[in-house]
């Protein structure tokens, strides 16, 4: 790759560690000058199939541009954004969908931005099981601020029937995304079952990321059938779940969520809320397709008793403890992620 003006090579291979649904790295920039770059939405990333693909979309290009202003941040730069706000159509003609131009400026980095900077380094979904215990209330102010301060609210439960009720439509809902022919095809695309394949493709689900033997993982989404088979479907439901021990408490963010501004200000929140945690030992795993599949959704908005007012919606739900670093998910290097 040719080296990209200014700080750009630095801040864009810091910043590529953003996450994203299915790990599938959506986001490609194009440098313009030492001061200014394009930052879009790489339509063939993107995932379709999924009921919400698009307003996710939006929220994972909130989770890089706040992605990339804290690692700016911590080396000197203030970015500022001129957002788009486009409807995305996965359909559209030019792959490239705009999200924002961005520009940077001088600024000293402080204390608060180096600390930001270190959890965004440290930060990994832990999909890990976790050790029983609940977030003291004090280290989840700084959430509740973040999401106050983007009109949302951040909600948690400890309540053990909450607790249990969600993990397990958390489950049922892997098992029913797999019954749409659509969703499960989508998910085989970004499934990557040995370490060799992870890293050579550089993004999708590994075996390792998702704590299951790559065998095991290969044989139940290839034969999605099986699942409902009484002792193969015990066995499969047995090994995810081992996973999912220990949780003792659930959160949720709500807020206004019917638009592409409302979505990418939501994925930026997010953003700030996991590196806040992360900077308190805090382990997160989103549970985003609980909120992507309707059926599942509705189950989630009952048990918890969200009460949903357009355009308010309970639209990320998480588990969140304490855990075991987890396995690291692979990125694509970054000259594919830039546009030549
Ligand atoms: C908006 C969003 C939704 C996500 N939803 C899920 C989910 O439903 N289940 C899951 O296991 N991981 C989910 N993830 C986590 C991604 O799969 C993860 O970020 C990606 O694989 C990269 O791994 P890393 O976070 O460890 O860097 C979500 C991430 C984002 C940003």
């Amino acid at each position: 790759m040719t080296a990209l003006g200014g700080p750009w090579e630095s801040l864009l291979d810091s910043a590529r560690t953003y996450p994203s649904p299915h790990n599938s790295q959506p986001i490609r920039v194009r440098v313009v000058d030492d001061a200014t770059a394009e930052v879009f939405y790489d339509l063939d990333r993107g995932l379709p199939a999924e009921n919400f693909g698009i307003p996710f979309g939006h929220v994972c290009a909130g989770v890089f541009l706040e992605s990339l202003r804290v690692v700016a941040a911590s080396e000197g730069y203030e970015v500022t954004e001129r957002l788009a706000h486009l409807d995305m159509d996965f359909d559209a003609a030019d792959r490239l969908h705009p999200i924002a131009t961005v520009t940077l400026a001088p600024r000293a980095a402080s204390e608060d931005d180096a600390r930001l900077r270190a959890a965004f380094d440290r930060r990994r979904t832990n999909r890990r099981p976790y050790e029983g215990r609940a977030v003291p209330d004090a280290d989840l102010d700084a959430v509740r601020e973040a999401a106050l301060g983007a009109g949302h609210t951040f909600a948690t439960s400890t309540d053990a029937d909450v607790v249990a009720d969600i993990i397990r439509v958390n489950q049922e809902t892997l098992f029913d995304d797999l019954r749409n022919d659509a969703v499960h095809a989508e998910i085989l695309e970004w499934l990557r079952y040995s370490e060799t394949e992870a890293i050579a493709k550089g993004d999708g689900l590994s075996a390792s990321a998702m704590l299951m033997p790559g065998g095991a993982l290969r044989f139940a989404m290839q034969h999605p059938g099986m699942w409902d088979a009484p002792v193969l479907g015990w066995i499969i439901k047995q090994i995810y779940l081992r996973t999912m021990r220990g949780v003792a408490q659930v959160g949720w963010f709500e807020g206004p969520f019917a638009g592409p501004a409302d979505y990418l200000e939501a994925g930026r929140m997010f953003m700030r809320s996991w590196l806040e945690l992360t900077d308190r030992g805090v382990a997160l795993h989103p549970l985003g397709t609980v909120i992507t599949n309707p059926r599942s959704h509705a189950k989630f908005v009952e048990v918890a008793g969200v009460d949903e007012k357009p355009p308010r919606m309970a639209w990320m739900l998480v588990r969140l403890g304490y855990a075991k670093t987890p396995p690291v998910a692979h990125r694509r290097p970054l000259d594919q992620m830039v546009i030549s």
